[in-house]
């Protein structure tokens, strides 16, 4: 009851003390977007290496003067690594910062030792190796730290980084994407979208005064750490690959002319087919693709618009999905190459079966606890017999917004509220929304590498939710290990 009542007390302070912000018509994007450059990489004995080094920096973020940042093989975000299905990869990160961090390649299928998860802590000085084979269709991931109590701090201040995977060359997956805008950085654009709010001498500000449920939420949209831009367009279409990077703000991506345009993509790769609307949510961690169609010499803005992100029956409704936030111009050039047509068929998405399931395993998000515990890094909260399908039903008790991530999985929504998921939801996920008050049931099948000792992460993905606690642990074991042992260690432990 004590977390009900402060939720309530803080959602009303939310609500009380922070008005709505619109910056709507009043970006004038006077900067051409940054692209990150893509990380080169070497190949040893048939293994791609990149190398990566998170390091401190200073950066002019367009706010008046330098900002102390934080960037791998820079002074803010990173490069772009790219890596095709069946590759053996291995990333060689290094620490050159004051501070021990992690890095996580989120939504990647992986051993979990390999996942860089809050117990793969890089010590400064240190390089840690880790090494695996890319195993899941084309998608794009992306990596950040992920130390206990302090992945909130290192993202904001600039820690992150795009991870798309490719299908192998002359496979039936390559003809789709090769149908699709593909030329990085010309018709195939990261975008990683990331609200800040600034000092008046340019420094990033990390306060939040009113002690909000959610963390940091700025007014300021940063993409690929450009302040105010733009973004030059040759071609017909464009596809964007956005990723929401942003510590706690929920996106409600659209045009500020009303425009339709069509996702082909979600957190883990293409959907099966393109879907065409106007809108469209990204909580923190989600990626989308999505193809837009220009007209020669027009102008278009990307803008997040006000959403009703779901009633809590308990309690009032929360606030911030009220914001309106200019993003991104898009200018198209006077004369457009072409662009071939959207595929109508991208991937095979198999339905989801609810009946393969095995178990149904229950998350309550509440206050900053999953299942009335906070997150500990000694306890392991879920055994899961490796290549095992679930079902996960994940509730919000409280009138904060709430998303969920679990590591080394893509899975399926079967629904939301008794509901079948909207359309952009229906291909893989790895990070969704969750309604407050509302049931939303994942069909997640796990990966087939056991490793009793190496948990992998589950989390709400607003950062400070999960530096404050919402977190659990899970073991993928060897189905025929014996409860207790060494191989299969009882839940809890
Ligand atoms: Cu994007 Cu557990 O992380
Ligand atoms: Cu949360």
């Amino acid at each position: 009851a004590a977390l009900v009542v402060g939720g309530l007390l803080a959602g009303a302070a939310v609500a009380f003390s922070r008005g709505v912000t619109s910056t709507a018509g009043e970006v004038e994007f006077t900067r051409p977007l940054a692209i990150p450059p893509l990380a080169s990489s070497t190949v040893q004995d048939g293994v791609r290496v990149f190398t990566l080094d998170m390091q401190e920096g200073e950066t002019d973020l367009g706010q008046g003067g330098l900002a102390p940042t934080l960037g791998v093989n820079g002074s803010f975000l990173g490069p772009t690594l790219r890596a095709t299905r069946g590759e053996q990869v291995r990333i060689d990160v290094t620490n050159s910062m004051s501070e021990t961090s992690t890095l996580h390649w989120h939504g990647m299928k992986l051993p979990a030792v390999m996942d860089g998860g809050p117990h793969q802590q890089v010590e400064p000085g240190r390089t840690w190796s880790p090494t695996w084979t890319v195993a899941q269709p084309a998608a794009t991931l992306w990596y950040h730290p992920h130390l206990h109590g302090r992945t909130a701090d290192h993202v904001y201040r600039g820690l992150a980084g795009l991870f798309v995977l490719d299908e192998p060359a002359g496979s039936p997956e390559a003809a789709v994407q090769d149908a699709l805008p593909h030329e990085y950085g010309v018709d195939d654009v990261p975008l990683v979208v990331q609200d800040k709010k600034f000092h008046a001498d340019g420094r990033l500000d990390d306060a939040d005064p009113f002690l909000s449920s959610t963390g940091v939420r700025g007014s300021v949209v940063l993409v690929n750490g450009t302040a105010d831009p733009y973004l030059d367009v040759t071609t017909e279409r464009v596809r964007l690959r956005v990723l929401n990077g942003s510590n706690a703000r929920i996106y409600s991506f659209g045009f500020d002319d009303g425009r339709d345009f069509q996702v082909v993509g979600s957190d883990g790769g293409l959907l099966e087919a393109p879907v065409t609307t106007d809108r469209l949510r990204l909580t923190p961690g989600d990626r989308a693709e999505v193809v837009v169609e220009v007209e020669p010499g027009e102008r278009t803005v990307l803008r997040s618009f006000p959403q009703e992100l779901g009633v809590n029956p308990f309690t009032a409704r929360f606030s911030g999905g009220d914001d309106t936030l200019d993003v991104l111009e898009l200018r198209a050039a006077p004369t457009l190459e072409p662009s071939a047509p959207v595929p109508t068929t991208l991937a095979g998405i198999p339905s989801a079966d609810e009946g393969a399931a095995t178990t149904t395993r229950r998350f309550e998000l509440s206050g900053t606890s999953i299942n009335g515990q906070d997150m500990d890094l000694r306890r392991i909260d879920e055994v899961v017999d490796a290549g095992a399908t679930e079902v996960w039903e994940v509730t919000s008790l409280d009138d904060s917004p709430h998303n969920f991530h679990v590591h080394d999985a893509q899975f399926q929504v079967l629904d939301v509220a008794g509901e079948p998921p909207p359309l952009d939801l229906r291909g893989w996920q790895d990070t969704v929304y969750v309604r407050p008050g509302k049931v939303t049931r994942l069909l997640v099948t796990f990966g087939t590498t056991p490793d009793a000792e190496h948990p992998y992460m589950f989390h709400c993905h607003l950062l400070r939710h999960e530096d404050q606690g919402m977190m659990g642990q899970f073991v993928v074991v060897d189905p025929s290990a014996a409860p207790g042992t060494a191989g299969r260690p009882a839940p809890g432990d």
